[in-house]
């Protein structure tokens, strides 16, 4: 089974709207030709200048979060309506940091994944353990369970749209990065469950991403593992050269 593989930054909190535009308009050239799919996952602020920056190019733009509900009294969040009026492609739900600083549970990522269906936005969303977990041998179960409520009450065809991030909470930022081969092994383990769920077309379709210190000189040996289909970037998709040779692995 052929899966168009990813290669996706997540900014976190860095660069203004107007750091964010040169480093685009800088990116668009690298990575016009690309195989991969790119998507650039930037800060709420920066989302409409980089929409219209990168028009007409084959880079995509993604959240880091959004809220479920449509609107409402909600001091500071925003919505899936207004990242959909924005032309957004994307929205990255449930990553390690939303969940250890703002309260993020695997119910609320179930609730903001079918939010995200609902505005047309495609749903990024992380798993993965701590080192402790990791420690305790108990990685498998945790991300099974993960993937299971993440994913509860989706239709086979939105599981097929929507993207799963395996990041290892103890190689974030860390430059510890997984080998391949423990990050294949857990990448197995989520593809395993969803064909439990959904069954092996749907498990086969879906795409399953690594994250955690992916960098220029891993990606390639990460990406192309059997169940790897591209990357989630912190650190690196801030730099030019590395994001443009994590785009162009291969
Ligand atoms: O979402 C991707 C991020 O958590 C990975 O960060 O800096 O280890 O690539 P980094």
């Amino acid at each position: 089974m052929s899966r168009v593989k990813i290669a996706a930054g997540n900014w976190k909190m860095n660069k203004t709207a107007t750091e964010a535009v040169e480093f685009v308009q800088a990116l668009k050239d690298k990575v016009a030709g690309a195989d991969t799919e790119v998507i650039t996952g930037v800060p709420f602020v920066c989302i409409p200048s980089v929409k219209k920056a990168v028009e007409g190019s084959n880079i995509k733009v993604a959240a880091q979060n959004m809220h479920w509900e449509e609107n409402g009294a909600f001091t500071g969040e925003v919505s899936g309506a207004m990242l959909a009026d924005l032309g957004v492609e994307y929205v990255i739900i449930g990553h390690s940091e939303r969940r250890q600083y703002f309260a993020e549970t695997d119910e609320t990522v179930n609730k903001k994944t079918h939010a995200a269906f609902k505005y047309g936005l495609k749903p990024i969303i992380c798993v993965g353990e701590s080192l402790t977990q990791r420690e305790q041998g108990v990685t498998s179960e945790l991300v099974r369970y993960q993937v299971k409520i993440a994913l509860l009450g989706l239709s086979a065809e939105q599981v097929k749209e929507a993207v799963i991030a395996y990041e290892p909470i103890w190689a974030i930022g860390t430059g510890k990065t997984a080998t391949s081969e423990q990050a294949q092994e857990v990448c197995a383990v989520i593809r395993k469950v969803i064909e439990e769920l959904y069954g092996k077309d749907v498990a086969d379709a879906i795409r399953i991403l690594y994250g955690g210190s992916v960098k220029a000189s891993n990606a390639k040996e990460l990406f192309t593992m059997p169940d790897i289909d591209g990357g989630l970037v912190g650190g690196a998709s801030l730099d030019l050269d590395e994001f443009d040779k994590i785009v162009n692995y291969n």
